[in-house]
């Protein structure tokens, strides 16, 4: 027997269809067939292609019903095809319909179980992060400046060679220049002057000295840039706090000891100090400014024999330049010379670092490796 399917394409006549009875069978099967189909519309595009498949124009089941059966119908016939057709036709609307509405309430359903908020999920556990080493240490020494009355000035990291070398009496052939290998900024054609990144954070002296009268107490703590290849204790960054002190009356013995007193706070009371005669345009005197060793207790021994790797068995650790400023820099800020004195320093921050925590290699500063940043929580 041919299915229903093939029927609705063929006319009564050609399915041998004369009696009222035959008529309603094949109704009967056609509501079958459209039933069954209807279970495939399970979503949006399934459900479009069943609508079609029964209601398109051209070639709908329903169109080819009308168009093969009622009217080809002979006239006998054709009240009863016709009532039957409507019956079919309000049961395929109807149903399609329904199944329009329950997939799109099924859809919302699904969408609203996505969205919905399940409360008793742990929220999102993001670490807790902790200051940088450097920066622990800057805080460390910042507190302790404070509490002698300096304040914190910070100042760019890109400066002009008047700020970086001349008026802090480097003039441009100054052999101390070639000690500070320099990053210079590739301008373009016509720029007013150079620029360069800060070798020290000295230019601030300047900057500050031209801006306030004395006194004069600041700390300036920052990056630094030099042209030196990386090993345990090169890095072509680093950092530095420089100090300033300018007043009327400032001598040898309030420089000093400041230092000192810096020193055994941030080392601890029982470090020992020494001052060694140096040079720099800057300062006159000047010096270079030692503790005793915190690896061997200033003994020179190491703990387990033989001499201490760190103090070479000196006993001695350098720390930092310094030295009253000289006059010459007056000269280039317009203070009097004659009327003004002060002290000034200059510490590398990554070597304080290193010394107190015992930290061998200036590297891990800027590797950002997280296994050595939580060691300094
Ligand atoms: N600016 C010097 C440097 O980076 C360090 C320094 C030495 C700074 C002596 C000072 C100072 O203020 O008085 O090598």
């Amino acid at each position: 027997m041919a299915s229903s399917e093939n029927k609705t394409a063929r006319t009564l006549a050609d399915l041998g269809a004369t009696q009222p009875a035959q008529i309603s069978t094949l109704f009967l099967e056609a509501r079958e067939r459209f039933d069954s189909d209807s279970l495939s519309a399970r979503d949006e595009s399934s459900w479009k292609q069943f609508r079609d498949t029964w209601l398109g124009r051209k070639s709908g089941v329903l169109t080819q019903i009308t168009d093969n059966w009622l009217k080809t119908a002979t006239p006998e016939l054709k009240r009863v095809v016709g009532a039957a057709l409507n019956k079919l036709r309000a049961h395929v609307e109807s149903q399609i319909e329904e199944r329009r509405k329950a997939i799109e309430s099924g859809a919302e359903e699904s969408a609203a179980a996505r969205e919905r908020m399940d409360l008793s999920l742990p929220g999102v556990i993001r670490p807790l992060g902790s200051h940088h080493l450097i920066r622990q240490v800057f805080q460390q020494i910042e507190d302790i400046f404070f509490s002698i009355g300096f304040s914190v000035v910070e100042g760019p990291e890109i400066e002009t060679p008047y700020y970086n070398f001349e008026a802090l009496n480097i003039p441009e052939f100054h052999p101390v220049r070639d000690d500070m290998d320099t990053f210079y900024l590739d301008l373009p054609k016509g720029a007013p002057q150079p620029l360069l990144l800060r070798t020290h954070t000295s230019p601030m002296q300047i900057r500050t000295m031209e801006k306030r009268q004395p006194p004069v107490r600041v700390i300036v703590p920052g990056k630094v840039y030099r042209r030196d290849n990386p090993d345990a204790t090169h890095s072509f960054i680093f950092h530095q706090v420089e100090g300033l002190a300018v007043d009327q009356d400032i001598t040898f013995c309030d420089f000093t000891g400041t230092i000192e007193y810096f020193v055994k706070q941030f080392f601890g009371a029982g470090v020992k100090t020494r001052f060694r005669p140096s040079y720099f345009p800057f300062t006159e005197p000047s010096v270079e400014f030692d503790v005793s060793c915190i690896f061997c207790g200033g003994s020179g021994a190491a703990a387990g024999g033989g001499t201490c790797s760190k103090c070479k068995g000196s006993g001695w650790i350098e720390l930092f330049g310094a030295g009253m400023v000289d006059p010459a820099v007056y000269g280039f800020v317009k203070y009097d010379a004659k009327k003004v004195s002060g002290f000034a320093f200059g510490m590398g921050i990554d070597r304080l670092a290193m010394l107190k925590y015992g930290i061998d290699d200036i590297q891990v500063f800027f590797q950002n490796d997280v296994r050595f940043l939580r060691q300094f929580p």
